[in-house]
C-alpha cells in the first residue's frame, strides 16, 4: 500500500448523513475504568484505533481478559486489585499521551517496576507534568532526561493523599490524579483548570467516590479510595474531534450540507462549534440526548458563503485545543486577519502542531505571523490553490494529515501528503468517508 496519499481536484459539493469514529477519548477511559470493574463490562462502537487497541494490549499485559468480536468488545475485569504485576512489564503506549499518562493513575500501587514506553512522537511529549504530581503520592519515577519516555514507575503500598493544583487545563494529568486518588486512602483534592472532563462524567455514572464543584474557571475535585468498580455497559458516541474534519469540509465546500449523526458535545469540548459560528459558519445541533451523564447530538453544517475572521478569546483555548488546525483552515478563508493566542499546549501536542499550522498555510500562499504562542492568519476569502504541495515529516501526526487533506479537497492544488497511516492513530476510517462524500 502506498505511504502518501495524492490529491489533485477540490471536492464537488455534497448533501449527505455520515456516520464518523467513535471518540478516542471515552474509548480509552472505558478500557481503562472496565479492566478494573467486578466482571465483564461491553462495549458497542469502541474506537478500533491504533491508541484504543495499545489501551487494550496495555490491560492485557497487566493480566485482564479482553475479546474484540463485531462490534462488540469485552472486557473481564477482576476487580479493583485485579492487576497482574509481573516482571519486567512494558507497556508500549505508542502514539497515545492519554494512554501513557492516564494509566501511571492506575499505577501508582505497583509493586514492581513496569516500564512504558511510546513511539518518536509520543516521546518527545512531557511525562514530567503527570509524573511530578503523581510521586507527590508516593509513587517512584525515572524518566528519560527527566522528563521524557521511556520512563518506569513503581508504587507504593502506601500511598498518600494529595492536594494539587493543576494549572494547564490538561484533562490527562487531571485524570490521572483522579485515578491516583482512586487507588489512596483518604481524600485527595484536586483544583483543576476547566478541561475535558468524561472521566469525572464515568466515575461519577460509576458512582465511585468523587466529588465535583464547578467553579468559574476551575473545577474542585475530591476523590476517595474506590473499594470496588461496577462493570460498565456502553455505547460510545461519535468523536467531536473527528468530526472537526467533515464540519471544516462542508464550511468551506460550495452549495453543500452534512449531517454528523450522534457526536458527543460535552461542553469541555464545545470549543469548535463556538469559535466557527462565531466566525458565520451555520451549525445546527439537533435531536440532543443524555446519555449516562454525557450529551450526545447530531450535527448539521451547510457552507458559508461568507467567514468572518476572529480574535480568539483564550478561554476557548482547552475546549478546542485538538481542532485548531481545522480551524485555521477557516481562518484561511475569512476576510480579514484572525488571531489566535496564547496556545503554547498546542506545541505539546503529537507533533508542534503551532508551527505545523502556520507551515500548512504557508504552503497554500496564506500570510501568518507567529509570535510567542500566537498566530495572526491574514485570510484570503477567495483563496484558490494551484500549485503543488508536499506535507511530510511532521511525526506521523494524525491530525497533520488530516487538515491537509481537507485543506487540499477544500482549496485546490496538488497536493502529496505522506504518512497515510497515521489516521490509524484515532480515525481509521477518515479516508473511507472522504470517497463516499465523493460519490
Ligand atoms: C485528551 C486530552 C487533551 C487532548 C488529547 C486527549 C484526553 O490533552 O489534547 O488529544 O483524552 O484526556 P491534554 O489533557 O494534555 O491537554
Amino acid at each position: 500500500m502506498s505511504k502518501h496519499l495524492i490529491i489533485k481536484k477540490k471536492i464537488k459539493e455534497f448533501n449527505k448523513q455520515i456516520i464518523v469514529s467513535s471518540d478516542k477519548s471515552i474509548s480509552i477511559r472505558w478500557v481503562l475504568l472496565a479492566s478494573l470493574a467486578n466482571g465483564i463490562s461491553k462495549a458497542q462502537n469502541l474506537l478500533m484505533s491504533e491508541d484504543v487497541k495499545a489501551a487494550i494490549f496495555a490491560v492485557r499485559k497487566l493480566g485482564i481478559k479482553v475479546k474484540v468480536e463485531d462490534k462488540i468488545c469485552k472486557i473481564y475485569g477482576k476487580g479493583i486489585d485485579g492487576y497482574k504485576y509481573k516482571n519486567k512489564i512494558t507497556i508500549d503506549a505508542k502514539n497515545s499521551g492519554t494512554l501513557g499518562r492516564l494509566i501511571l493513575g492506575l499505577l501508582v500501587n505497583t509493586t514492581k517496576t513496569i516500564k512504558i514506553i511510546g513511539d518518536t512522537s509520543l516521546s518527545k511529549r512531557d511525562f514530567k507534568r503527570v509524573t511530578d504530581p503523581l510521586s507527590k503520592f508516593g509513587a517512584k519515577f525515572e524518566l528519560k532526561k527527566n522528563k521524557y519516555l521511556p520512563l518506569s514507575i513503581k508504587g507504593s503500598l502506601n500511598l498518600k493523599p494529595v492536594n494539587y493544583f493543576e494549572k494547564r487545563g490538561s484533562a490527562q494529568c487531571k485524570s490521572a490524579l483522579i485515578f491516583a486518588g482512586l487507588r489512596t486512602s483518604g481524600t485527595t483534592i484536586i483544583k483543576a483548570k476547566k478541561s475535558r472532563n468524561h472521566t469525572e462524567l464515568l466515575c461519577r455514572h460509576l458512582k465511585l467516590p468523587i466529588k465535583i464543584k464547578n467553579k468559574k474557571k476551575y473545577d474542585l475535585i475530591e476523590v476517595k479510595k474506590a473499594k470496588n468498580i461496577k462493570t460498565l455497559n456502553y455505547k460510545i458516541p461519535t468523536d467531536i474531534s473527528s468530526s472537526a474534519f467533515f464540519i471544516v469540509l462542508t464550511a468551506l465546500s460550495k452549495n453543500s450540507k452534512l449531517l454528523i449523526k450522534n457526536v458527543n458535545i460535552n461542553q469541555s469540548r464545545l470549543g469548535i462549534l463556538i469559535i466557527l459560528k462565531k466566525m458565520g459558519v451555520n451549525i445546527k445541533l439537533k435531536n440532543t440526548k443524555i446519555y449516562k451523564g454525557e450529551k450526545n447530538a447530531n450535527i448539521e453544517i451547510k457552507s458559508s458563503k461568507n467567514i468572518s475572521p476572529i480574535n480568539c478569546p483564550t478561554s476557548l483555548n482547552t475546549s478546542a485545543i485538538d481542532e485548531f488546525l481545522v480551524i485555521f483552515l477557516v481562518a484561511a478563508k475569512a476576510k480579514g486577519v484572525s488571531y489566535f493566542k496564547d496556545l503554547s499546549e498546542l506545541n505539546q501536542k503529537e507533533s508542534p502542531r503551532l508551527i505545523w499550522g502556520a507551515k500548512i498555510l504557508n504552503e497554500m500562499g496564506v500570510k501568518t505571523i507567529i509570535s510567542k504562542n500566537s498566530i495572526k492568519i491574514f485570510g484570503q476569502p477567495n483563496l484558490s490553490i494551484n500549485k503543488k504541495i508536499i506535507i511530510k515529516n511532521f511525526l506521523k501526526d494524525h491530525r497533520v494529515f488530516m487538515t491537509s487533506v481537507i485543506a487540499a479537497l477544500s482549496f485546490g492544488g496538488v497536493w502529496k501528503i505522506h504518512d497515510k497511516d497515521s489516521i490509524k492513530t484515532s480515525f481509521p476510517n477518515f479516508l473511507k468517508i472522504i470517497n463516499d462524500l465523493k460519490k
